[in-house]
């Protein structure tokens, strides 16, 4: 029987990864680790451990869901011990030798793995999920994208601000720069000399690594929400061929991982509070951008529950793959 070892279990998308692994039905011995402030809780049975550097021996995997600073301490100590490591932070997903992977598209690259497997970012996987079939299809030149992205995407601290401030307008945010209840905050990660936010670069640095496409364009606007869990995206794409609307809906009812949810006749597209807590993307709102005579350029709303598929759920896939290689 395999060791699993989730550091970072008492966070949001550490806690889903336990839910996740019963789901999935993967079997093996299961450790939970956090930090000094979390040993001795007890999560559905399991008494978290303090992380430490004796904490991965005897483990085989490892589901990683801490903060990059978090991670890349403890992630020596992982490698030391011969486990190999699923994370989810942003540490390593940029690294030519780490593998970059939602298993819908690319499962293929696993097999390239020294040790560790990224998870990619969560506004990543659910735009790819919703455009990967579009990129087979008519090849994907541009996207121009703006998510709106809920506050459990900033962890248990941003689920907190929210929560506090609907009791109280006048809490102090702790998570986020500004007030969340009843605001949108356009502004995800760190200003670059361009304004360009970390967040924003994230969706074209690992979209090119996940699809293949090195010269794939990605102008991003990411807007914190308040919506309790699932980002919604907001995407124009415009390819290099002419796109058949028909032919690329059939395709997505088709997607392993996908729900069409268009059919605006009947007011029926994705909303993020029908995504919540379930793995499947919800695309919709499915349309020809009217100012492209040539019709290569479409635009679509898709939502995701981004600690399932856009965290925790993918990354559990990815064990599953590589179980099922040994
Ligand atoms: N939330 C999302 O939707 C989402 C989606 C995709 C990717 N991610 C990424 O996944 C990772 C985890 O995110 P999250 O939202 O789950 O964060 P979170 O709710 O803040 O959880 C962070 C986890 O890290 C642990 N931790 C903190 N300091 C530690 C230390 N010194 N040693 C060991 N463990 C420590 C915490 O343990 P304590 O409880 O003991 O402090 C907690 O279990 C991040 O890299 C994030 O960017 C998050």
């Amino acid at each position: 029987m395999k060791t699993i070892a989730i550091a970072g279990a008492t966070g949001a998308v550490g806690r889903q990864m336990l839910e996740c692994l019963k789901e999935q039905k993967i079997e093996g011995n299961v450790k939970l680790l956090a930090s000094a402030r979390s040993a001795g809780k007890e999560i559905d049975g399991h008494i978290v451990e303090e992380l430490t550097e004796d904490s991965f021996q005897g483990v085989d995997y490892v589901l990683g869901a801490c903060e990059n600073d978090v991670t890349k301490k403890w992630m020596p100590w992982a490698q030391k011990a011969g486990c190999v490591v699923i994370d989810n932070s942003s540490a390593f997903r940029l690294d030519p030798d780490v593998p970059l992977v939602v298993p819908e598209i690319n499962a293929q690259d696993i097999a390239k793995h020294n040790g560790i497997i990224a998870n990619p970012n969560c506004s990543t996987i659910i735009a790819l999920m919703a455009l990967h079939d579009l990129d087979d299809l008519y090849d994907i030149e541009s996207v121009i994208c703006t998510t709106f992205q809920a506050v459990s995407g900033a962890g248990v601290k941003g689920i907190g601000d929210l929560e506090r401030e609907l009791k109280d307008e006048k809490a102090k945010p702790e998570a986020f720069a500004y007030q969340i209840a009843f605001n949108v905050i356009p502004q995800i990660g760190g200003f670059d000399e361009n304004g360009i936010t970390s967040e924003e670069w994230k969706m074209q640095n690992e979209g090119r690594k996940i699809l293949h496409s090195p010269k794939l364009n990605v102008n991003c606007t990411c807007v914190r929400v308040p919506v309790w869990r699932s980002h919604s995206e907001s995407i124009t794409v415009k390819c290099k061929k002419p796109v058949d609307l028909d032919v690329w809906r059939e395709r997505l009812a088709d997607s392993k991982g996908v729900v069409l949810r268009d059919d605006p006749a009947n007011n029926i597209y994705p909303m993020p509070i029908d995504t919540t807590n379930q793995d499947k993307v919800f695309v919709g709102r499915i349309r020809y951008d009217q100012a492209d005579p040539e019709k290569k350029t479409v635009s679509l709303f898709c939502c995701g529950d981004q600690i399932r598929k856009g965290a925790a759920s993918n990354a559990v896939q990815i064990l599953a793959c590589l179980m099922e290689k040994q």
